[in-house]
C-alpha cells in the first residue's frame, strides 16, 4: 500500500481494530517527561485472542486505556471496524477489582445492560445465566466484599461479557491471584471466548499465561513501549504445558522479551 493511500489505516474486513504509530508521553506534576509509547502499531483480528506482553512500566495499561477511549494518544490513530462504537461493542476488565461494593452480584453483572436501557427482567435473566457460567449461581445476592479475589474476577468477567462485546480488553485480570485460581480462570476465559466471536486483547507480563491463552502474542519493548515481535500461537487447545511445542513457544517469547529490554 502506498504512503498516500487514504485508507491505509482502515481495518480490513477481518480486523476489529488497528492502532497506527501511537505515541504517548506523560508529564508529571513536577514537570518530568515520561515517554510511555512510541510508534506503536497493533491490529486485532475478528475472533482473535491477542496477548500483549511486556515488562512492567512499558505502557501496556496506557495502550489499553487509549484503545478503550479512556485516554487519548498524542500522535497516531486508532481505527475500529466500520459500524463499531466503543460504547456498544467494547468491554474492559481492569487490573484491579472494579465491582460496585454497594451492589449485589446480580446487579453488578447486570450493570452494563442497565446502562443500555435493557429492561430489568431481561437483564437479570442474562446476568443469572452469566453468573452460572462463571460458577457463581449461588451468589447472586452476595456483595463483592463477601467474595474471594478469584470469585471477584469471575464476576468482573461476567460483568464484561453481559453486554456481549465484540472487543474485550483485559488488563492483567488474573495478576493478583494464586496459581491454581489463575489457571482455573484462564480455562474459564478460553471456554467463554470459544463460545463467542469476540476478540480479546489481554495484557500480562506472565509468559506462561501468554502462551496458554493467545492465538497471537505481541511483545512490547521496555519503555517507551513499541511492538518488537508478533508471534502466532496455533497450538491446539487445551494446551499442554509440558509438551515440547508449548515450551518452544515459551522460549521464543522469553527471547523476544529479553532481547529488547
Ligand atoms: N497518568 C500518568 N501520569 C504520569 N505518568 C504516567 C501516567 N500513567 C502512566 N504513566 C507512566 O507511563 C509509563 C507506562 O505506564 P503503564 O501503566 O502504561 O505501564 P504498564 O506496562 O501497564 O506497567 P505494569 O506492567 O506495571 O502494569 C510508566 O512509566 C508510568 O509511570
Ligand atoms: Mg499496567
Amino acid at each position: 500500500m502506498s504512503a498516500t493511500d487514504p485508507n491505509k489505516s482502515s481495518p480490513t474486513s477481518d480486523q476489529v481494530l488497528i492502532a497506527r504509530q501511537v505515541n504517548k508521553t506523560f508529564f508529571s506534576t513536577s514537570g518530568d517527561k515520561v515517554e510511555a509509547l512510541r510508534a506503536v502499531d497493533l491490529s486485532v483480528g475478528r475472533g482473535e485472542f491477542v496477548v500483549l506482553i511486556g515488562p512492567t512500566g512499558c505502557g501496556k495499561t496506557t495502550l489499553l486505556n487509549i484503545l478503550g477511549g479512556l485516554d487519548s494518544p498524542d500522535g497516531g490513530e486508532i481505527r475500529f471496524a466500520p459500524g463499531f462504537r466503543r460504547e456498544d461493542g467494547l468491554a474492559y476488565v481492569f487490573q484491579h477489582y472494579t465491582l460496585f461494593p454497594w451492589r449485589k452480584l446480580l446487579a453488578n453483572v447486570a450493570f452494563g445492560l442497565q446502562m443500555r436501557g435493557v429492561p430489568r427482567r431481561r437483564r437479570n435473566a442474562r446476568a443469572r445465566d452469566l453468573l452460572q457460567r462463571v460458577g457463581l449461581a449461588d451468589f447472586e445476592r452476595a456483595y463483592p466484599h463477601e467474595l474471594s479475589g478469584g470469585m471477584r474476577q469471575r464476576v468482573a468477567l461476567a460483568q464484561a461479557l453481559a453486554v456481549e462485546p465484540s472487543v474485550l480488553l483485559m488488563d492483567e485480570p488474573f495478576g493478583a491471584l494464586d496459581d491454581a485460581t489463575r489457571k482455573d480462570l484462564q480455562q474459564l476465559l478460553i471456554d467463554l471466548w470459544q463460545t463467542t466471536s469476540m476478540s480479546v486483547l489481554f495484557v500480562t507480563h506472565n509468559i506462561d499465561e501468554a502462551v496458554i491463552l493467545a492465538s497471537r502474542i505481541c511483545v512490547l519493548s521496555g519503555r517507551p513501549g513499541r511492538v518488537v515481535q508478533d508471534i502466532p500461537v496455533s497450538l491446539p487447545r487445551p494446551r499442554d504445558h509440558l509438551a515440547q511445542p508449548f515450551t518452544d513457544r515459551l522460549l521464543i517469547v522469553r527471547q523476544a522479551l529479553y532481547s529488547d529490554t
